[in-house]
């Protein structure tokens, strides 16, 4: 038998969380000099990264100066007192993280942190940046919400959010908590047929590269860490220009590889266009093809909306895989191994 029920509580809980968080930092303030921003970088690794890239997406065309993820110990040569580097860690003991702060501080920039506790929530409280201290106790990429949403609010001090999406929060809101009805009932369940197709095979995720390319990373850690099954992915209009070469020869792989091809209204015309060529020139090679398209009227509902697709088709199959969805023993086997 499995557990499953951990996990289960987290995603039927998700929109409370988002809620929740939305709630917790609606009055929140910030001491940073936002006129003295000129680059932000965010750095996290995992389940922590996500939440960051995603709000480093959605605002891909609104921040008027660079905006750049890190993944990685290393700082960009840029990185001086001119940047805001926000580090996001659930536990606040990732070293790449606490690496990359450090390293920037010491470059002059400004810092913050987003996390539960540790290292990097005491670093923050004596040195004397702004932190937001999230709900422990969870696994780190159920916590999304907790994540997520005071990287929002960051961003609206940074006045770097479009107008038009100033009930965003909101909207989402409404959106995750109609869409977890449907999602967590076992009849008609969208999640749930996608997963026992996706069974066996290897799932390949597309999207075009700008607000969705997160959102598609979410899928495939999800898959990995969730359902313990490999996944891969890539985006448009890159992988038209070689990867759509690489399925000519993969003739036995034929009926193994699903492919889950994600679209958003505000992809570009040409990338639509291109997404379409490209279902027609795979689809006989693939298991299975499914065509997800967000839903919800801003952005962040709409990318939401399908991230939350993603949580739940994972999950379930994680449970035809007869896997616990939550633990991530060679994550923990590895960390135990660098201590
Ligand atoms: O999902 C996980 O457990 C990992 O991807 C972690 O998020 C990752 O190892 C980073 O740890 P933390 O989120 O505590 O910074």
């Amino acid at each position: 038998s499995i557990d499953t029920q951990n996990m289960w509580s987290f995603l039927e809980a998700f929109p409370k969380q988002w809620e929740e968080a939305r709630a917790q930092t609606e009055e929140i303030e910030f001491t940073i000099d936002a006129d003295r921003v000129r680059t932000i970088c965010f750095v996290g690794m995992g389940g922590s990264a996500i939440g960051a890239d995603l709000i480093r997406a959605y605002c891909y065309d609104s921040c008027p100066y660079p905006i750049q993820m890190l993944r990685h110990y290393e700082l960009p040569r840029w990185v001086d007192e001119h940047t805001l580097i926000i580090g996001c860690s659930y536990s606040g003991n990732t070293e790449e993280t606490l690496t990359a702060v450090d390293r920037a501080r010491a470059r002059g920039a400004q810092a913050m942190a987003v996390t539960s506790g540790g290292a990097l929530m005491l670093k923050a409280a004596k040195e004397g940046f702004d932190y937001i201290k999230i709900p422990g106790g969870l696994t780190p990429r159920a916590a999304l919400g907790y994540n997520f949403v005071p990287l929002f609010r960051i961003c609206q001090y940074l006045d770097i959010i479009n107008e038009d999406e100033a009930e965003a929060l909101e909207e989402t809101n409404q959106l995750l908590a109609e869409q977890n009805g449907l999602l967590a009932n076992s009849e008609d369940n969208e999640a749930l047929s996608l997963a026992e197709k996706l069974d066996d095979t290897l799932p390949i995720v597309y999207s075009d590269s700008t607000m969705l390319e997160p959102v598609n990373l979410r899928w495939r850690e999800q898959f990995e860490e969730n359902a313990k099954t490999l996944a891969y992915g890539n985006t448009l209009p890159e992988m038209t220009h070689n990867e759509i070469v690489g399925w000519e020869r993969i003739v036995h792989l034929t009926g193994r590889l699903s492919v889950i091809m994600l679209v958003d209204r505000e992809d570009n015309e040409r990338v639509k266009q291109r997404m379409k060529i490209v279902e027609e020139l795979i689809k006989d090679q693939t298991a299975s093809l499914h065509l997800f398209e967000t839903r919800g009227k801003s952005r962040l509902a709409r990318m939401f909306s399908l991230i939350q697709l993603a949580d739940w088709t994972s999950f379930y199959l994680a449970i035809l895989n007869s896997t616990d969805p939550t633990p991530v023993a060679k994550i923990d086997l590895l960390k135990r191994k660098l201590a």
